[in-house]
């Protein structure tokens, strides 16, 4: 495979843009190798600027589960982008999305539109605080919730230790009310609750954690968090961003059967623009500007594009319920495909898969938090992406990040996948 433009159009890139992106993960630093400049995308393929292809397993980091380029959704932009880019106004899509959302999801009454999942994590917090009157937010180790300044946290050296800053730039009284717990561990979230538990405002979590690969949260541990918080009447804050209309049209939610007081969304919702959104029970969202006080704002909040791109890709995911059946079968068809090669050759691997959203992981290790998922080994990992790439299967550029299946991913792409998994495969013995 030829990467000549690629490599140029990154030198280039980086004379003006830090790190040559606009979001680290981007430039394949964890694989070490000159990240492809794409050009174009069709369905479950992108193309990058020297002409190769490839399964795209990325799908902009999960918003894209139709695929590239599905024609209801560029139609429908087609035709909003020539009423003009945005107003600052309200328009009826708006309502039409915040009520597809609501429909969707019961523990949704209402819902602000935002810009990003880092965006909607951060005002939701601002609200759990100010609902509440509380200053403690608790978070998993291992667990992403976007860049915003308190949730930037590292896992503590004990489980009732208050964060300290995982970036330089965050002072440490920002995070001085951040507690990391371990994940899926009861105990340590008892500990936690019993010495802070009346000053815990809310506490956040990936249902099914997609930043340290894949990593579900147990049935169990999912019960006793909404007991936990019901019990010291702290918010619970599931983060959809990722799993949101992928694991379910109803969410990851629906799947553990619980019921949250906020729920954050963003990828899938925005149809690949940029969007985020917060909902939850009505008595608290009804504290948010310009109903309440809760101050939160933007000015391109709602806008017309991004509007459409999701209520269109948001509708095609309701009346087709066949596409989450259709898309869990070939997720389980690659699950068991690369098991299946890893028997043959004698290697050890471990995949963790949640509906479409799988992860690979070299070690023989159960991966079952971050701890686990560290047991991995990240050179092989690297080693195993270059091969896949070369073999034309795009991945997400890291150990620690989740594949996701498309509707757009063919039989023929699915069979191709499990095919150059043995030949990377192979190549590390
Ligand atoms: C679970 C989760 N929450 C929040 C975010 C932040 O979203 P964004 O990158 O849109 O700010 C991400 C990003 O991947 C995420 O996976």
């Amino acid at each position: 495979m030829n990467f000549e433009k690629s490599k140029k159009a990154f030198e280039e890139a980086n004379k003006y843009i830090p790190g040559g992106v606009n979001s680290p993960v981007r430039a394949f630093k964890a694989v070490n190798i000159t990240p492809p400049f794409i050009k174009e995308g069709k369905g479950s393929k992108i193309y990058d600027i020297d002409g190769n292809e490839y399964i795209d397993y990325v799908g902009s980091w999960g918003p894209l589960i139709l695929g590239h380029c599905r024609p209801e959704v560029m139609n429908a932009l087609k035709s909003s982008v020539e009423k003009s880019t945005s107003f600052g106004a309200p328009t009826e899509i708006e309502t039409e999305m915040a009520k597809l959302i609501c429909d969707a999801v019961p523990s949704v009454e209402m819902v602000r539109m935002v810009n990003s999942g880092t965006e909607a994590t951060m005002s939701a917090l601002r609200l759990a605080r100010a609902y509440t009157g509380r200053e403690i937010i608790v978070k998993f180790i291992g667990n992403y919730h976007g860049h915003s300044d308190c949730l930037l946290v590292k896992a503590g050296s004990g489980a009732l230790t208050h964060g300290t800053p995982d970036s330089p730039g965050v002072p440490a009284d920002i995070v001085k009310n951040t507690i990391s717990a371990k994940y899926n561990d009861v105990e340590d979230l008892k500990n936690i609750f019993a010495a802070h538990g009346d000053n815990i405002a809310a506490v956040i979590i990936e249902p099914v954690a997609g930043n340290m690969g894949v990593v579900p949260s147990t049935k169990e541990f999912m019960t006793f968090l909404r007991d936990i918080t019901n019990t010291y009447g702290s918010l619970l804050i599931i983060d959809e961003v990722m799993t949101g209309f992928r694991l379910s049209y109803h969410g990851a939610q629906s799947l553990y059967n619980v019921d949250p007081d906020i729920t954050c969304f963003a990828k899938i919702i925005g149809g690949g623009l940029p969007v985020g959104a917060y909902g939850g029970k009505r008595k608290i969202m009804e504290n948010i500007s310009p109903l309440g006080s809760v101050y939160q704002a933007g000015t391109l909040s709602g806008n017309p594009l991004a509007m459409t791109a999701g209520v269109t890709t948001l509708r095609l995911l309701k009346e087709n319920a066949k596409i989450y059946e259709a898309i869990e079968e070939k997720s389980k068809r690659l699950e068991e495909g690369f098991k299946d090669n890893a028997s043959k050759l004698g290697i050890d691997i471990i995949i963790n898969r949640v509906g479409s959203m799988l992860c690979l992981y070299f070690t023989k290790n159960d991966v079952h938090d971050f701890d686990s998922a560290l047991t991995s080994d990240t050179a092989v990992f690297a080693k195993y992406f270059e091969e896949m790439l070369k073999e034309g299967v795009y991945l997400s550029p890291s150990q620690f990040e989740s594949i996701f299946v498309s509707y757009a991913h063919t039989d023929e792409d699915i069979e191709k996948t499990i095919r150059a998994n043995y030949n990377a495969l192979k190549k590390l013995l």
